[in-house]
């Protein structure tokens, strides 16, 4: 069959080049089209590693979807003609980042997405869903489809990925040491993305991408992990509270709030380490309950792209 060349366009943020290199595997493979990469770059940088403050500062804005400010802006004028839009980014705080969230919220970005066909990639930790909830709200908003969603994420155990992703955050170390893994999406896992692409090249080239999702998820684009979408799922509801709470005492770097920004820090160390294997073992005591009444409600919803 003869392949017509189509066009990608693929948005990225990346703080470490973690979702970069994940994009690059997945369209090394996509057949018969150019790929051109846009970066996304905040108005404001955000410090790699990041410090203590800064990092717990950006919570309340990011995790209630109110972006404080923009991103630079990025000529569009070569990819007018695409034929597919490809946005790789991250999840913070049970979130899509804010680099990700402005580039929703701006104008001139939303007004190009609108009726083009979308894939969202993220590279994550391990607790995605209310991102990807998020993201699906975006799109649907701007009235752009989305026909994809890959999720690349840390295999740790959960208390394990919470201890190597603050070293790797917060002091820049992500290769493994001592009893403890390498931080992030493995390489392995990273190299392994190839597969997507020639899956999503299959549906450029016939231009259906009916079936795209069903066909990524049997090649395992999504993980979904029951229990550790149930601790998101709580964590997400005591996060909007908190985040509210915060915000009473002012916007995004007001230092009045920095104390309640402090107190939640220590409150989510706690969290994770003393409420979620409650919240696990709670999960796990319901279990014949849930089978019954509620049969993978939360699965169902997360393979829905619309
Ligand atoms: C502020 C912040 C909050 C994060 N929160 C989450 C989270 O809620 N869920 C998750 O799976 N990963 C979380 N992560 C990890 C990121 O999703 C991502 O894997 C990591 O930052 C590397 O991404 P990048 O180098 O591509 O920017 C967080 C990272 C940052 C910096």
């Amino acid at each position: 069959m003869m392949e017509t060349k189509r066009k990608i366009v693929v948005f990225y943020y990346s703080q470490t080049g973690q979702i970069l290199d994940i994009l690059k595997n997945i369209c090394s493979t996509i057949a018969g089209a150019s790929v051109v990469y846009k970066q996304i770059v905040p108005e404001k940088e955000f410090p790699f590693p990041w410090n203590y403050d800064e990092f717990f500062d950006i919570f309340p804005e990011t995790r209630l979807c109110i972006p404080p400010f923009g991103i630079k802006p990025i000529d569009l004028s070569d990819v007018q003609d695409a034929d597919l839009v490809i946005i790789g980014g991250q999840s913070w705080f049970l979130s899509p980042s804010l680099p990700i969230q402005s580039f929703f919220a701006s104008a001139a970005f939303a007004e190009y997405l609108k009726g083009r066909k979308l894939i969202f990639v993220n590279g994550c930790r391990n607790m995605w869903v209310n991102t990807f909830f998020k993201i699906r709200e975006s799109a649907k908003l701007i009235g752009a489809k989305l026909v994809g969603h890959i999720v690349l994420q840390d295999r740790a155990h959960n208390l394990v990925g919470i201890v190597t992703i603050a070293r790797w955050l917060l002091h820049g170390q992500k290769q493994a040491s001592g009893i403890w893994p390498a931080a992030g999406v493995s390489d392995c896992d990273i190299a392994d993305a190839a597969k997507f692409g020639i899956t999503i090249g299959n549906a450029l080239q016939t231009n259906d991408f009916d079936s795209l999702q069903q066909q990524l998820m049997e090649q395992g684009a999504i993980n979904y992990v029951p229990k550790i979408a149930y601790v998101e799922k709580v964590g997400h509801r005591i996060f909007g509270i908190w985040a509210r709470f915060i915000r009473k005492k002012g916007d995004f770097g007001n230092p009045a709030r920095k104390f309640r920004v402090k107190t939640f820090s220590y409150y989510l160390f706690f969290v994770l380490y003393v409420i979620s294997p409650i919240v696990l073992t709670i999960y796990h005591l319901l279990f014949p309950i849930r089978v019954f009444f509620k049969k993978k409600t939360m699965y169902e919803a997360c393979y829905k792209l619309e």
